[in-house]
């Protein structure tokens, strides 16, 4: 079975994601047919909703986790691929669930689901996919990957609720924000790591990995909100300035807040309160962001966690796949989508 993952159209650029999905075919293959059969129900909503969005591509970041991870430390098993697609139906569930709470119109480059099926269907499908995935953990035949998937479950949506509460906060402290980041967006890379380590037989490496995955993610979610507001909405496939439409308060924004003037100050606590915002008010909040070396300090930051990432892999067998691991945490940095 070969991956057919994200359909390429020609003269698109080979990335280190279409090069790392290559060499981990066969696993990814299994696990994408996975993603496929277990998203069936006689409720046609659900695999036609739930098709739409698995289909409409995404990178697979947190299964390719899993998978090299197991592969650095061990051999892989159908374990492994189960615990792949659920730790992607977990991420599916919550992109779904997402784009309702912030009322997203573009996922993946289409328009989200629920502008299609609404959002009671994309809440329901969501909660489906959350369902199915532990189905898939219990195929793992093991207790602890079910103990440590299940933690981040809850660890994400508690953390899906403190943003919900900092929403607007003008003085929110950086911890604030790492302490949501790391909640909603690290726990499933560490758990993708960690368990793709037990899944292998590679219980000793299971900490170094953990550790991997909390940092990349860390490092992903923060190049994530850079990108909200230095991409192209026609790169990454979402909305450019969703972050500020929402008021969410996110590392450009502190660090551009922190560095401001006066009026700068007044500016950031007129906008993040969303019922005083203005049309031209986001294009002078990407312009502050880049005048006062926000964005770079924002790059900066998500560096350092590449950095304590790559860093952990250094007590594991050094191989093929602890080089891709490596470089994966070099992608997500460069990553414009
Ligand atoms: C998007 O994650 C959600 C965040 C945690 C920022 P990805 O960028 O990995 O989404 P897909 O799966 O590639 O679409
Ligand atoms: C994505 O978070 C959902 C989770 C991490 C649970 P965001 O709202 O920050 O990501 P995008 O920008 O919509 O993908
Ligand atoms: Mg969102
Ligand atoms: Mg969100």
């Amino acid at each position: 079975m070969t991956a057919t993952v994200k359909p390429r159209s020609e003269g698109d650029s080979e990335t280190f994601i279409d090069r790392l999905q290559e060499d981990l075919s066969e696993d990814l293959g299994a696990t994408e047919a996975l993603l496929h059969t277990r998203a069936a129900s006689p409720v046609a909503v659900i695999p036609n909703l739930s098709g739409y969005i698995v289909s409409a591509g995404g990178k697979r970041l947190r299964p390719l986790v899993t998978l090299a991870a197991a592969r650095a430390v061990g051999e892989t098993s159908h374990g492994t691929h189960a615990l792949a697609a659920a730790v992607e139906f977990i991420h599916t569930a919550t992109l779904l669930h997402d784009d309702v709470v912030d009322e997203s119109d573009l996922r993946r480059g289409k328009k989200a689901a629920k502008n299609l099926w609404g959002n009671s269907a994309s809440i329901l499908v969501g909660d489906f996919l959350f369902a199915r995935a532990f189905t898939l953990m219990v195929e793992t035949g093991n207790l602890e990957i079910l103990d440590i998937l299940s933690q981040a479950a809850s660890i994400i949506a508690e953390g899906e609720v403190r943003q919900l509460a900092a929403a607007g906060r003008r003085d929110l402290p950086t911890e604030e924000y790492l302490a949501i980041i790391e909640a909603k967006t690290a726990a499933l890379f560490e758990a993708s790591a960690r368990a793709g380590a037990l899944s292998a037989g590679g219980a000793e490496h299971a900490e170094a990995l953990a550790a991997y995955g909390r940092n990349l993610g860390l490092a992903f979610q923060i190049v994530d909100d850079a990108l909200d507001y230095g991409g192209t909405t026609s790169v990454i496939g979402k909305s450019v300035g969703d972050d500020f439409r929402e008021g969410k308060v996110t590392l450009p924004v502190i660090i551009a807040r922190r560095r401001g003037d006066a009026e700068d100050i007044a500016f950031w606590d007129r906008v993040l309160d969303v019922d005083q915002q203005r049309e031209s008010d986001l294009a002078h909040a990407i312009h502050l962001i880049r005048s006062t070396g926000a964005a770079d300090a924002t790059a900066a930051e998500a560096r350092a966690y590449a950095e304590l990432a790559k860093a952990a892999l250094n007590t594991l067998p050094q191989n093929t796949w602890t080089r891709a691991l490596r470089q994966l945490a070099d992608f997500c940095l460069n990553r414009v989508n």
